[in-house]
């Protein structure tokens, strides 16, 4: 099974507007016609308005939000719905950081939601999991991944896999510099896609794509992407930048 490998940048609480399109300006040049691997920039809830500007006349690339409430609307200060999202063209969300786990309190229920309103909606969730160090020393990288998986995947269809992307980002490896080692990152996923063939089916878990992420750079991408069941990035730091940003995705046209 093939899967067109997808790399996401997710900018955080980084890039105002203008920074946005001085970033988008020379990379969308760069990638202006189609490639064989899915380009995505996640830029903050106030530069989605500029970077889907520059974004929707380019095949290429793909926008996405770092959030979404899955509340419709009312009143619920602070937050954003799907509807406002599509207005602005977005196709994917990304749910579950850690950053969203662990700062703001988001558990499994309120990703699983989250999740099911992004379908609802017809966009697509990347589903972020992934374990602490305490955790991965303690012995329960395995059974926190599974819990996280069949948390926030509740009463999703194997249907509806097919518009879900994983992102496997070990809490530890997440802006630190220290990324997983291939053959570290590998075994995880590999052992994600299992959970997923558990839940879903041999043939569903094959063509589920799953995302490494954390210290992801041009050095370290194509060694990486080259895993069997690495099937992409979502990368941080190494995102603010257009050239590193470009030399990650030629990686992974590459990979
Ligand atoms: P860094 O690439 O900065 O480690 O961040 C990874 C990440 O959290 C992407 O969502």
């Amino acid at each position: 099974m093939s899967r067109k490998n997808i790399i996401a940048a997710n900018w955080k609480m980084n890039m105002t507007p203008s920074e946005t399109a001085e970033f988008l300006d020379p990379f969308l040049q760069t990638f202006s016609t189609r490639v064989n691997v899915d380009i995505v920039i996640a830029p903050s809830f106030i530069s989605i308005p500029k970077a889907s500007e520059l974004i929707t006349p380019n095949p290429a690339v793909s926008l996405s939000a770092q959030n979404m409430s899955h509340e419709a609307s009312g009143a619920f200060t602070g937050e954003t719905s799907a509807a406002m999202l599509l207005d602005v063209a977005c196709e994917y969300v990304i749910l579950g950081h850690s950053e969203r786990r662990s700062l703001y309190g988001e558990d499994d229920a309120v990703i699983n939601k989250k999740v099911h309103a992004t379908l609802a909606a017809g966009m697509k969730p990347i589903l972020c999991i992934g374990e602490s160090l305490e955790e991965r020393e303690g012995g329960q990288l395995e059974s926190v991944l599974t819990s996280q998986l069949e948390g926030s995947l509740a009463e999703v269809s194997a249907d509806q896999m097919a518009d879900i992307v994983i992102a496997y980002e070990p809490v530890w490896a997440i802006g630190t510099g220290v990324t997983a080692s291939p053959e570290q990152a590998q075994d995880t996923q590999k052992f994600v896609r299992s959970v997923l063939e558990n839940l879903y089916g041999a043939e569903v878990a094959a063509a589920t794509r799953i995302q490494y992420g954390g210290s992801v750079k041009p050095g370290n991408a194509a060694e990486l992407i080259g895993q069997p069941d690495i099937d992409g990035f979502l990368v941080g730091g190494a995102s603010l930048d257009p050239q590193s940003f470009a030399e990650i995705v030629s990686a992974g046209i590459g990979g």
